[in-house]
């Protein structure tokens, strides 16, 4: 199948701009997504239930396979129903802010195919928690889904960082009820400043308030606790690791996302003049480093979701084995195809048996 895209689908959608053969790639979900017989025809074939993919348990939730999709792909959640039929174990929508924000301006994204890499600076382009919880309200809810949903939360643009605490509050609220689990995404080299609240006198603030929130709407609902991670850069440093692992360990976080993009520049992208994060294969090694040393420093007791520059069967396998309990894909997607999780997680069952 992965053949068929590349040589076919993939230089017509490759001839026009990254963006809009995104926005492409969304629309063909979202028409998925409202046609349930070919859906579940797509799932059947997928077998996602019966045992050909090795089902994941994680903070409490029951993944089918351990490949997700991840955030950025469908940031208004229009998508996200479709995700099971292409062979998605799980979902992350987002990043959604609190206000609706139209991103940086255009164009923000940008291919390197030679690298199997994407470079973005989409700044959180979505249409806010509230049109993004009232769009959740008519679809498939928690208990309802083929696979676990997560929620990604960012911090408003115009939002200054001393009120980013409030910034993710409101989002929460408004959230909290759709999600099988929720991010804080504190990682995201695009929105300026965001990216401080990684050092600990802030990540306290922002981990002490929003785990304050979920025990008291747990208390108060009578409903379960939603499981909280928090998605890193691979940017930091191995003491400002330690420090997150610290803060993340103080309020109990059930999980962290390893990575989002980098703004390192390696090898020919020392010389590419975009700004934004970068993904894809160049990411690869950085982030499964870090998945490494977290297991380590965690002794294994934190679930890491692995993800960063999963390009093949070989480079999901390694995140797994540096200690990941999930691992998840965005650029590898746009290189490999619509069904390239399926593919993975039937690759990765063999390489188990084996
Ligand atoms: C175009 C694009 C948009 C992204 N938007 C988000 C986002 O809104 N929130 C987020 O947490 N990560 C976002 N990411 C980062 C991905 O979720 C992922 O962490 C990163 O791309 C590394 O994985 P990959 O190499 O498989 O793409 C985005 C990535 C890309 C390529």
């Amino acid at each position: 199948m992965g053949k068929y895209y590349e040589t076919l689908f993939r230089p017509a959608f490759f001839r026009r701009d990254s963006e809009r053969a995104h926005e492409l790639g969304v629309e063909a979900m979202a028409l998925l997504a409202a046609l349930p017989p070919l859906r579940g025809a797509l799932e059947c074939w997928h077998r996602l239930g019966d045992g050909a993919h090795r089902p994941v348990e994680a903070f409490g939730l029951r993944f089918p396979n351990a490949i997700g999709l991840a955030a950025g792909f469908d940031k208004n959640a229009r998508a996200w129903p479709a995700a099971a039929a292409m062979g998605f174990g799980h979902v992350e929508i987002g990043t959604v802010t609190a206000l609706a924000q139209p991103g940086n301006p255009k164009p923000r994204m940008f291919r390197y195919p030679a690298q199997e890499a994407v470079i973005n600076r989409m700044g959180f382009n979505n249409e806010g928690s509230e049109a993004v919880a009232a769009r959740l309200a008519k679809q498939p809810g928690p208990g309802q889904r083929r696979i676990p949903l997560g929620v990604n939360l960012g911090k408003s643009k115009v939002t200054e960082i001393e009120r980013a605490t409030e910034d993710y509050l409101t989002s929460f609220r408004r959230l909290a009820d759709y999600a099988d689990y929720l991010v804080l995404n504190v990682s995201s080299p695009n929105t300026p400043n965001l990216r401080q609240l990684q050092d600990e006198a802030r990540l306290r603030e922002l981990l002490g308030a929003v785990t304050a929130a979920n025990r008291e709407r747990a208390t108060t609902t009578g409903r379960v606790r939603v499981p909280i991670l928090l998605k890193i850069a691979p940017d930091l440093t191995w003491p400002q690791i330690d420090a997150v692992l610290g803060v993340i360990a103080e309020h109990n976080l059930d999980g962290i996302i390893a990575t989002n993009t980098t703004l390192a520049r390696p090898g020919v992208f020392a010389t590419v003049n975009e700004a934004g994060g970068l993904s894809g294969a160049p990411l690869r090694r950085r982030s499964t480093e870090i998945v490494a040393y977290i297991a380590r420093a965690t002794g294994g007791r934190l679930p890491i979701i692995g993800v960063g520059g999963i390009v093949d069967a070989e480079s999901a396998a390694e995140k797994l084995d540096a200690g990941a309990t999930l691992v998840q894909l965005y650029t590898g997607m746009i290189y490999r195809g619509p069904f390239f999780a399926a593919e993975l997680a039937r690759a990765l069952v063999e390489r188990q048996r084996r």
